[in-house]
């Protein structure tokens, strides 16, 4: 029996042109990870020889799953279904079905609530450096700082963003104009979805897409033709700065997972945006080549234009000291302090924001149109109410973020789960597509319309390697993190610690000459052993009670941290368990009739012989 039917819906929303959905989906993909994360992690884990495992995970998780969600999503089109729920009851109607259709529509929106924030910031400092008000504010800092103007400039830099973001107290974020470019931003993606699939994201993508990668050719010519502006200190050494090998990094399983998780993020592959974009694609449309040629924007933009922009030039003007390890640092500390050294910077700095505004757009408006298209299809609401009921959440968790500023807690802890998930619901796809559907069976539905042959080995590579890559990586990932992150939110112990710390500084400046054993060994003696401090406050030295009142201050902050990671922990898990119902109740319901009628059309896959 030959099954390729389609449901035409009436109200069927379809991409305009294949290069439109291509954009759409790079589109996706290219955003702050490319050009803030990627460069970041791969100088600190190993220079060029992070490329090995980031291309193997390139080639075993990213190109397959590519290929599994494309797949899945132009299938479960032909169902009537955009919505993740939907789209992996029709193929197989078991609960787990739903559990990773639910966790595909969460991890997006969770994701959106933080990354929102890091659009306005880019927007906001587009402006400044536009508008010259950089300039002016390291300029001074510049002059009030002496001899060492880098670090000057790079303070100033930093106590912009920290200021921005509310990083010193919760709430401070509301003080500052940033509430108003974070509502711009919302204005801006909003508008994008509410026009629709065609009208807004395709027509949105095929402009900003050239664009940003125009500006970003621009930036790394500038960049690449500075050379002796700094006494010492040449581009080309930049690039070897960041680009040679530290081989040693590759027996480090830290490296390996990181390779992974920056393939995952980059690409955005395995959680559910591609299986809602692809499910606007006609029955025939080519997957194969298309999501190929996503792939490969994605790692132009992020291996080419990320990888050789930022971190070269920090070292120039910067020298080597100077590449953070968080993105943040990197992306909204270092790169303005660079941008003001460098000739013609205020324009360049304006470009670089600016582009990184478009493409981190591009990338949250496909954040919000799953949830879009689950409220539309699982309860049949018009464009108006979904958009609205979605700006209104969403508008609240990035509020939320927004309040819990303090050390980017909220934003820190929500990615961090965001991450767990992704890997989670990637390995929850890949085994529908390998196990549930069977490989032979889904590649053969993958080949349709396709003008590219795919490799004959990949059904084996989707149902054995990639499964059992994932499985480790998300083995690495608990053993490497959940400790750590399970105390971290346990605000007795991380007061403890924060104590421990202040009285663990004091003892250091009492005995300047002690090297570290020694140094250990005093601090047993006095403190205990273990995090708190177990010997009685009372019978500390009293050189060590003057410090009393400062390890009681350093308390407050640490535990309130923790009660913020704590409870961005049960608010995901309540609203996963919230929406897990919703969804149940939709394929219950509308998605359920839906599909049905999609059966008694004749939709279905092909069967292989
Ligand atoms: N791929 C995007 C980037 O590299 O910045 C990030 C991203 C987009 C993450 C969409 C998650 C997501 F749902």
């Amino acid at each position: 029996m030959k099954k390729t039917a389609e449901l035409n819906l009436p109200d069927k929303e379809n991409w305009g042109s294949r290069l439109g959905v291509v954009l759409a989906v790079a589109g996706s993909a290219v955003g702050l990870g490319n050009f803030l994360r990627f460069p970041g992690t791969a100088v600190n884990n190993g220079g060029g020889a992070f490329m090995i495992p980031y291309i193997i995970s390139f080639i075993l998780l990213g190109i397959p799953i590519a290929w599994c969600e494309w797949t899945i999503g132009r299938l479960g089109g032909r169902y009537g279904q955009n919505n993740a729920p939907g789209i992996m009851f029709a193929l197989w109607r078991r609960a787990p079905a739903k559990v990773i259709g639910t966790m595909t529509v969460l991890i997006p929106v969770l994701v959106y609530v933080y990354y929102v924030l890091l659009e306005a910031l880019c927007l906001r400092y587009a402006v400044e450096f536009f508008s010259g008000g950089f300039a002016d504010t390291f300029q001074q800092a510049a002059a009030a700082g002496g001899s060492d103007v880098s670090s000057a400039v790079t303070e100033a830099s930093s106590s912009f963003a920290k200021r921005s973001f509310g990083m010193a107290e919760n709430g401070a974020m509301f003080g500052t104009e940033m509430l108003w470019y974070v509502l711009i931003c919302f204005a801006c993606n909003f508008v994008i979805i509410y026009r629709g699939i065609t009208r807004g994201i395709e027509t949105f993508c095929k402009i900003a897409m050239p664009l940003l990668v125009l500006c970003a050719i621009a930036i790394l010519i500038r960049v690449l033709t500075l050379d002796n502006v700094v006494e010492g200190r040449t581009i080309s050494s930049g690039l070897g700065f960041m680009w040679n090998p530290d081989w040693a990094k590759l027996w480090e399983p830290e490296v390996w997972l990181r390779a992974a998780g920056q393939i995952f993020f980059s690409l955005s592959v395995g959680f559910g945006l591609i299986l809602c974009y692809s499910s606007y694609l006609r029955s025939d449309d080519d997957v194969v080549l298309s999501s190929l040629s996503a792939s490969s924007t994605n790692e132009f933009c992020e291996v080419v234009l990320g990888g050789l922009i930022i971190v070269p030039t920090a070292f120039l003007f910067l020298g080597p000291g100077n590449t953070p390890d968080s993105t943040f640092a990197l992306g909204f500390f270092t790169v303005p302090a660079i941008m003001h050294f460098m000739p013609g910077g205020s324009f360049f700095g304006g470009m670089w924001f600016g582009l990184l505004f478009l493409a981190a757009v591009t990338s949250s408006i496909s954040m919000l149109q799953p949830a879009t298209a689950f409220l539309e299809d699982g309860f049949g609401l018009k464009r108006r109410a979904s958009v609205t009921i979605l700006s209104m959440f969403t508008l609240a968790g990035a509020s939320l973020v927004m309040y819990f500023s303090e050390n980017l807690a909220a934003l820190d802890f929500t990615d961090f789960w965001c991450e767990f998930m992704m890997i989670v619901a990637a390995l929850g796809q890949v085994i529908i597509f390998g196990w549930v559907i069977g490989a032979e069976r889904a590649f053969a539905e993958t080949r349709r319309g396709a003008e590219l042959k795919i490799p004959t080995f990949m059904p084996f590579v989707v149902r054995y390697i990639t499964p059992t890559f994932l499985i480790v990586v998300l083995g690495m990932w608990c053993y490497f993190n959940g400790p750590d992150r399970l105390k971290k939110m346990s605000p007795s112990l991380q007061g403890d610690l924060a104590m421990r710390s202040v009285y663990e500084a004091a003892i250091s400046a009492h005995f300047p000459d002690a090297d570290d054993d020694a140094l250990n060994t005093h601090v047993t003696k006095i403190l205990g052993e273990g995090v708190s401090i177990t010997a009685a406050i009372d019978l500390l030295p009293a050189w060590l009670r003057q410090v009393d009142e400062q390890a009681t201050q350093a308390r407050v902050p640490a535990e309130r941290t923790a009660s913020v990671a704590r409870f961005v922990f049960v608010a995901i898990i309540i609203l996963f368990l919230l929406m897990l119902g919703l969804a149940d109740m939709a394929c219950r319901g509308r998605i359920g009739k839906v599909i049905k009628q999609a059966e008694d059309v004749g939709v279905g896959l092909e069967e292989v012989a």
